[in-house]
């Protein structure tokens, strides 16, 4: 059990927000393989959602198998903040994530975002009349600061504390850094050892239970959240699970076991935005599946122009019989096309080069998140 203010978790593993990827599919498919303790929706506009958009109330769908949930807002006005905070507890969310972290200059040109770093105090008031509005627990996700010469995180974390916020993410990398240069544990160190008791929450490149393990054991972190990760291996959170509860590794999954949750999950992408959408929503996500089947271009190349589910089956069933040249009699791949696990940015004893390639930002319109 995990407490995170009045709610208890069963687990300390979180998913981070991905706008455009961490929506209702993704998360009911993380939580069909357990493991994970609260999914966050991607960021939402708070005034968009006070003036009921029919886009920002999409981005909030949820239902009873994606519980518990949190709803991520981002905003620099108070009243609209609280507002929309209050609206999220009417929509079942088991709490309200700020977003403090996103270098969009689109959210941080309204002071929102990473914005929200560089001035404490009006921060601070903002996120006292967003707790003071709701019973169920508000948290912040930030990065480490604006850039190298404020690493803000620690002191901002502190501030928040003390006006009630149940738990802080924190991104090991600066607004600045974007996506470059390693997640730096020291700076997740700081935020640790600058709040009191307030749970924190270290994210950032976790692609392996190996790294998460590591990121708790260097940072004291309560807990650890995974984004791209996630979405590369949504078994990442059952995996790592399985290591801190019994110590031993779970093996990776098999293929077939990738093929039928990358089936599950166009199925539910279908029931949530329609089969037309729903597909062309998948054409993004299907290649993530694919970075672990070993040679996989064919199956990249076709699955990019589906529009039906019948047009998704033609592609894999393409691709299965192309794959076969690089598999043995019982269809296992070949050793020279196995993949080795991936490596965090600050797993030790690691050659950069090996790091490097370690984790893709997916492109999109938030290609500087
Ligand atoms: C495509 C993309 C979209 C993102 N959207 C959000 C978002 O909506 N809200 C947020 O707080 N962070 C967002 N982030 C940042 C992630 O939540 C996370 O902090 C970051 O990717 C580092 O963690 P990871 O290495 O586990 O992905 C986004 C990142 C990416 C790559």
């Amino acid at each position: 059990m995990f407490r995170l203010g009045s709610m208890e978790l069963t687990s300390n593993l979180f998913l981070s927000p991905l706008a455009g990827y961490t929506n209702l599919p993704f998360r009911v498919v993380v939580r069909e393989l357990g493991g994970v303790g609260l999914c966050t929706t991607d960021l939402v506009n708070a005034r968009s959602l006070v003036e009921r958009n029919p886009k920002a109330l999409k981005l909030v769908e949820s239902d009873s198998r994606d519980r518990p949930f949190a709803i991520q807002l981002f905003g620099s006005v108070a009243g609209e903040m609280r507002d929309a905070a209050r609206m999220c507890e009417d929509l079942g969310a088991a709490s309200v994530d700020i977003n403090m972290g996103c270098p969009v200059r689109k959210v941080c040109k309204v002071g929102g975002g990473s914005a929200m770093m560089t001035e404490l105090g009006r921060t601070q008031e903002l996120v006292a009349g967003m707790v003071g509005a709701v019973r169920v627990p508000v948290t912040a996700k930030m990065r480490l600061g604006w850039d190298d010469a404020s690493w803000t995180a620690p002191e901002l974390a502190r501030a928040l504390e003390e006006v009630g916020v149940a738990a802080v993410f924190v991104h090991g990398r600066t607004r600045e850094q974007g996506f470059g240069g390693g997640v730096r544990l020291e700076g997740i160190r700081q935020v640790v050892q600058a709040v009191r008791r307030v749970p924190v929450i270290g994210n950032g490149d976790v692609t392996t239970p190996e790294a998460a393990v590591e990121m708790l054991r260097r940072t004291g972190c309560a807990g650890v959240s995974a984004g791209r990760g996630a979405f590369y291996d949504p078994w990442l959170f059952r995996r790592t699970r399985h290591l801190l509860d019994t110590g031993e590794r779970m093996a990776e999954p098999t293929f077939e076991e990738r093929l039928r949750i990358m089936r599950r999950h166009l199925e539910l992408m279908v029931e949530v935005f329609g089969e037309a959408m729903g597909c062309v929503l998948f054409r993004k996500v299907a290649p993530w599946y694919a970075k672990r089947f070993g040679p996989a271009s064919v199956f990249n190349k076709g699955v990019v122009r589906v529009s039906s589910r019948a047009e998704f089956e033609g592609v894999l069933g393409e691709y299965l019989r192309w794959r076969e040249q690089f598999c043995d009699g019982e269809g296992r791949l070949l050793p020279r096309y196995q993949l080795a696990p991936m490596l965090a940015s600050f797993q030790q004893g690691e050659p950069e080069s090996a790091r490097r390639e370690a984790i893709p930002v997916p492109s999109g319109p938030v290609e500087v998140w």
